[in-house]
């Protein structure tokens, strides 16, 4: 079978395919072949040695992935073969608080990853998906979806959720806080992007572009008190224009790292919202699989940019990192 590896951090020419041999599944293992995986800006990140967590290096990228079980070794009674799977982002996290040990442990970061043709893992680590997804839909689930999903705990119909840029958490997080009932203002920074945004449910669409301090707009568009959740993916070049725009009670989910800016926060300003700084990681596999059935009995449909072959993976990643997508940017593996 081939996988690819990285082999050191920097560039593209490092992404190498390498034959390899697999053995059989042991006890409480199943075999995968592996259908189809996509992209995160965290594998961005890691090619470019800016993530932000020790990272090791020759090993098979990707932490997202849907395939089918090939062949389960002896005590596995989760799947049998034909069961269609995705993985859990952390390969050891099953519930309960997020663990602070070697169960934290990352694909692609601190161990092989998905950008392969088949795989062996325990059977724990995946969930089943949802019937109504194709397998190339299915693999944009595991880390963007369940990260929107963790974030949204707690919402209640009626709030007004604002959301940063056309991202994958992004997008997921407009589409099924609109499931549950939510308002929704997302910024972005293109009239095209605003139309497809405002075409997936977006309520109000405010451009980040023209409108750097787009707090006055986001608490103006809601009556003047100020949103109930913002799905917090800029991290230091938003931050302040989130805690401007959260109501008193409010939560800012912090996410992610995509916009450069000042690091520190201003404490007056943050003790004055009275907001709730709630940081995500992702989520457990008990996460993925209550986010599941929801996407299931609503039919939602990942948005997916574009399709490579596995043996367009290179492709793949550099139309990603040229930042112009709108959508998952997703790998079949045939
Ligand atoms: N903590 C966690 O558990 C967790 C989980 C998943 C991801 N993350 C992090 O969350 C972030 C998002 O990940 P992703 O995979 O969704 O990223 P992505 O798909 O690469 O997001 C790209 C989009 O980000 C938007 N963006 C960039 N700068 C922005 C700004 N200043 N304001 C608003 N939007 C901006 C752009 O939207 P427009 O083109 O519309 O302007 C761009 O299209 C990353 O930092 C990632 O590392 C964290």
């Amino acid at each position: 079978m081939q996988s690819y590896r990285l082999e050191s951090f920097g560039n593209l020419d490092s992404l190498v395919l390498r034959h390899e041999t697999l053995k059989q599944p042991g006890p409480g293992e199943v075999l995968i072949k592996v259908k189809a995986t996509s992209l995160n800006f965290r594998d961005l990140a890691l090619l470019h040695g800016t993530y932000p967590m020790t990272c090791q290096l020759n090993l098979i990228p990707l932490s997202d992935a849907a395939g089918e079980v090939v062949s389960v070794g002896e005590r596995v009674a989760r799947f049998k073969p034909g069961d269609r799977v995705a993985n859990n982002f952390f390969p050891r996290w099953f519930g309960g608080p997020f663990p602070r040990t070697s169960a934290s442990e990352q694909y692609g970061s601190d161990q092989d990853g998905w950008l392969t043709e088949q795989k062996i893992v325990s059977a724990e680590t995946l969930v089943a998906i949802p019937p109504h997804l194709s397998f190339e839909e299915a693999a944009t689930l595991p880390c963007a979806a369940v990260t929107a999903w963790t974030a949204l705990a707690g919402l209640s119909a009626g709030d007004t959720v604002l959301t940063q840029g056309s991202g994958g958490v992004a997008l997921f997080a407009l589409q099924l806080a609109k499931l549950l009932g939510a308002r929704v203002i997302a910024t972005t920074s293109s009239p095209e992007k605003a139309e497809r945004l405002k075409g997936l449910g977006a309520d109000e669409v405010i451009n980040y572009s023209n409108c750097p301090d787009w707090s006055v707009q986001a608490r103006n568009l809601s009556d003047g008190r100020g949103v109930d959740r913002i799905i917090e993916v800029g991290g230091p070049g938003t931050l302040t224009q989130s805690i401007r725009a959260i109501s008193v009670g409010g939560e800012i989910e912090v996410i992610g790292f995509l916009a450069a800016g000042e690091p520190s926060i201003d404490f007056s300003s943050l003790f004055l919202s009275g907001a709730t700084l709630r940081r995500i990681a992702v989520g457990s596999r008990s996460d993925f699989e209550a986010m599941n059935r929801v996407v299931s009995m609503h039919n939602l449909r990942p948005v997916v940019d574009r399709v490579f072959a596995f043996d367009q993976a290179l492709e793949a990643w550099r139309h990603f990192d040229a930042r112009q997508t709108f959508g998952k940017v997703v790998i079949a593996h045939g």
